[in-house]
């Protein structure tokens, strides 16, 4: 069966909200920006009134990376925070179908560099596909390769400019491509010891620097992907 456009909105609906991170340039830190933006939904539902435990529960982060740095590195913290849940590379939609049975509102995956069909099936499962570059011209790139998988895949899309350098002119160059190619959240993410020093510390950087600059700019792409979800500022339409 084909699905015309809003029979696929529903058909995508009556899962959890599914945000793919991909690119198939290494490095430009696609499981950090995955996981921090878990913990940022995660605090938007204790902030809303949900329990820890609740929030905990209603957040997922599926690892595709056979590496599974992200998901042991989920798993080595003490803390509550998104689930991190481990699926079978090639039982995707049994898996999010199980966790639409636990509750699961949303579910970010983390993409491992390069292509394949895993990919291709993340996509099909997505609502959003969130494409994380740098600003050099290998990264830009890869991206414009990335917003065309995303284009074929008729899926919703975000590019999103990461460990950029202060005020340095490769990231403005990087910005203004990313800009051009349309569909940029236009606040980078800056490189900054912080964001290092938390994995390390088993936190995510809301947790290490609450106040932090890193936790700032993650809010705000955190909360320039609901807006793409059509969910407000704040994951406003997640039940509650
Ligand atoms: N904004 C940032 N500032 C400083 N360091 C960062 C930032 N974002 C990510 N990193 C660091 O960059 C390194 C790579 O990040 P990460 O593993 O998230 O990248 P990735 O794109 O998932 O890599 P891979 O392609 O291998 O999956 C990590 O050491 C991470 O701590
Ligand atoms: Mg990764």
């Amino acid at each position: 069966m084909r699905l015309n456009s809003r029979n696929k909105q529903k058909f995508k609906r009556s899962r959890p909200l599914v945000i793919t991170t991909y690119n198939r340039k290494g490095g430009t830190g696609k499981s950090t920006l995955t996981g921090s933006i878990a913990f940022e939904i995660y605090l938007a539902l204790v902030d809303k009134g949900m329990s820890e435990e609740d929030a905990s529960s209603a957040v997922a982060v599926v690892d595709r990376d056979p590496q599974g740095d992200l998901i042991t590195w989920l798993n080595t913290r003490d803390r509550i925070g998104p689930k991190a849940v481990v699926t079978d590379l090639h039982q995707l939609s049994a898996t999010l179908r199980r966790l639409n049975k636990e509750g699961v509102q949303v579910v970010l995956i983390d993409q491992p560099p390069g292509y394949s069909p895993l990919l291709s099936e993340s996509l099909k499962n997505s609502n959003l596909g969130l494409i994380c570059s740098m600003s050099g011209r290998s990264d830009i790139n890869a991206t414009k390769e990335a917003i065309n998988i995303a284009r074929e895949h008729d899926i919703n899309f975000r590019t999103v400019l990461n460990k950029g350098i202060f005020r340095a002119k490769i990231t403005g160059w990087g910005f203004d491509q990313l800009e051009e190619m349309g569909n940029f959240i236009p606040y980078p993410i800056y490189q900054r010891v912080e964001m290092a020093e938390a994995v390390v510390n088993n936190l995510f950087v809301q947790e290490w620097k609450k106040f932090g600059k890193s936790a700032k700019e993650i809010n705000k792409i955190s909360r320039s992907v609901s807006q793409a979800l059509d969910l407000g500022g704040n994951w406003e339409g997640i039940k509650i």
